[in-house]
């Protein structure tokens, strides 16, 4: 069988970020499993705040083409996000927003025709005792709604994720390991 290629995003880029921490230590369980795990950095892309008067003027930036391609080179995805006031990160949502603006070309598929049928399971984080779950929720419905992405049924949300972590990135807690490997190799 073909090695199952997962792209991870994790909805926070700055440093030292929980999701990141949760992201890298989900790439290294699926690792563990024969999975070839690819960690992307979404800032790394460099996408300017959704504005239909920037696409009108300047088309579609190629940080969304980036994103479009990494999709298509994966066979699925692990998206770990954080919670900002109960909703996923502006970072993700952006990146996606923006995805969805691809229309086909001769060159390129549409960027929806990257997310359609491809299945996404989801992590969150947070300092918090419920780990970021809501944006979870909102997350399913956006990723399943409006790209067509498979959501996988298993969920898992890491709470006190300040504390999960040890030096090394591992997170000690028998039962959490345990979920998120289910989560990341599924
Ligand atoms: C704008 C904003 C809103 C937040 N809202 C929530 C929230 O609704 N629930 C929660 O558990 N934590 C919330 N937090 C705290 C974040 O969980 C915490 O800052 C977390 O470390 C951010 O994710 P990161 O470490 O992956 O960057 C919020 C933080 C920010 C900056």
């Amino acid at each position: 069988m073909d090695t199952l290629r997962l792209l991870i995003l994790p909805g926070s880029a700055r440093a030292g970020a929980l999701s990141g921490r949760l992201a890298a230590f989900a790439a290294r369980l699926a690792g563990q499993q024969g999975v070839q795990a690819r960690l992307f950095d979404l800032r790394a892309l460099d996408l300017p705040l959704y504005d239909g008067d920037l696409e009108a003027a300047d088309g579609v930036p190629a940080g969304a083409l980036a994103l479009q391609a990494a999709l298509r080179e994966s066979d699925a995805v692990l998206l770990v996000t954080p919670e900002y006031n109960g909703f996923p990160t502006p970072l993700v949502i952006n990146a996606f927003d923006w995805l969805s603006r691809i229309a086909a070309t001769e060159q390129y598929p549409a960027g929806l025709a990257a997310t359609t049928n491809k299945p996404v399971a989801l992590l969150s984080t947070s300092p918090g005792p419920l780990g970021g779950l809501r944006a979870m929720n909102t997350l399913r419905q956006y990723l399943q709604m409006a790209f067509a992405m498979l959501v996988a049924p298993q969920q898992f949300a890491l709470g006190r994720a300040h504390e999960a972590f040890d030096e090394q990135g591992d997170c000690g807690m028998r039962a959490q390991r345990k979920a998120c490997k289910a989560c990341s190799t599924r």
